[in-house]
């Protein structure tokens, strides 16, 4: 049995080098938003949604209804844009169930109260490894893909995988292991989960950065290309050499501009945190921690 095409809509936010997907059922107006972005300016410590605004147009102007809003994982480098477009289409919001992990690690971080539920309550559905789902008459299956982070998830929905952060283009490699409760070993390990998908299986970027020898955007591959040519993994590339060149590579990267609002406002599923008794809402700055 072939599985289903979805269409599939990409939106970039060049800031943040982001890519969020509408992912249609081909025979039905149902589909899944995937990834979406909350617009930051860093310095006013301003929120804005023009990026989600037109994805939400999109939705609009094609009659869509909105089954799921999808993370991959918990972003570090933008903020998510899920409540806004929660409230607009009344879908329901999932991550995977290792997102209890996660808000325990940064609840901790951020020095959080009890009033920060670390039971993943913020979410609709938490989903485990091998749960499948529907959007519209599209077949959606879960792959727990960890490694980059505990939560990692790639989301297959028909013939197309997005996959987060676990692979980035061919040319460009692999997702950095560095944050808390990342693993060289067990993103290797993940990665081969994706590998093991039929070849011709379209895979679908969470971000793109370009690569040394290319000036143009990329988010589409396959499983084939993936395999034969990730500068990072691919051509049969053993764990074991993985493990030293993400490790090695990992030491020499900054934190993401984003890191410190984007984990504190995505690990509440994108949720703002509570106002102080002035009624005013803050973010906080841990010094000399990351
Ligand atoms: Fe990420």
């Amino acid at each position: 049995m072939s599985a289903l095409k979805p269409v599939v809509t990409h939106f970039f936010d060049e800031p943040t080098n982001t890519y969020s997907y509408v992912v249609k059922d081909p025979n039905s107006s149902h589909c899944a938003i995937v990834d979406s972005v909350l617009d930051f300016d860093y310095a006013a410590g301003r929120t804005s949604t023009e990026s989600a605004e037109r994805i939400l147009k999109f939705i609009k102007d094609n009659h869509l209804t909105v089954d799921w809003i999808l993370e991959t994982h918990v972003h570090a480098d933008h903020l998510s844009a899920a409540p806004f477009l929660k409230e607009h289409t009344g879908a329901q919001l999932g991550i995977g169930e290792h997102i209890k992990t996660v808000q325990e690690t940064f609840g901790k971080a951020f020095n959080e109260g009890t009033e920060f539920q670390r039971d993943g309550s913020q979410f609709d559905h938490l989903f485990a490894d091998g749960d499948t789902f529907s959007i519209g008459e599209l077949q959606a299956q879960v792959l727990h893909t960890p490694g980059h982070t505990p939560a990692c998830l790639t989301y297959v929905i028909g013939d197309a995988a997005f996959v987060g952060d676990t692979l980035f283009m061919p040319d460009y490699g692999t997702a950095r292991c560095d944050f808390p409760g990342g693993d060289a070993r067990t993103l290797y390990r993940s990665i081969q989960k994706v590998f093991a998908l039929p070849d011709q299986t379209r895979l679908f970027m969470c971000h793109d950065y370009k690569a040394p020898d290319r000036d143009e955007y990329a988010f589409e591959t396959t499983v084939a290309e993936e395999k034969q040519n990730n500068v990072h993994v691919g051509g049969g590339t053993t764990e074991d050499e993985f493990v030293k060149m993400r490790t090695e590579r990992d030491a020499t990267l900054n934190m993401p501009r984003l890191i410190l609002p984007s984990v504190q406002i995505n690990m509440r599923a994108g949720h703002l945190p509570q106002p102080e008794n002035n009624g005013q809402r803050y973010l906080k700055l841990p010094l000399n921690l990351f």
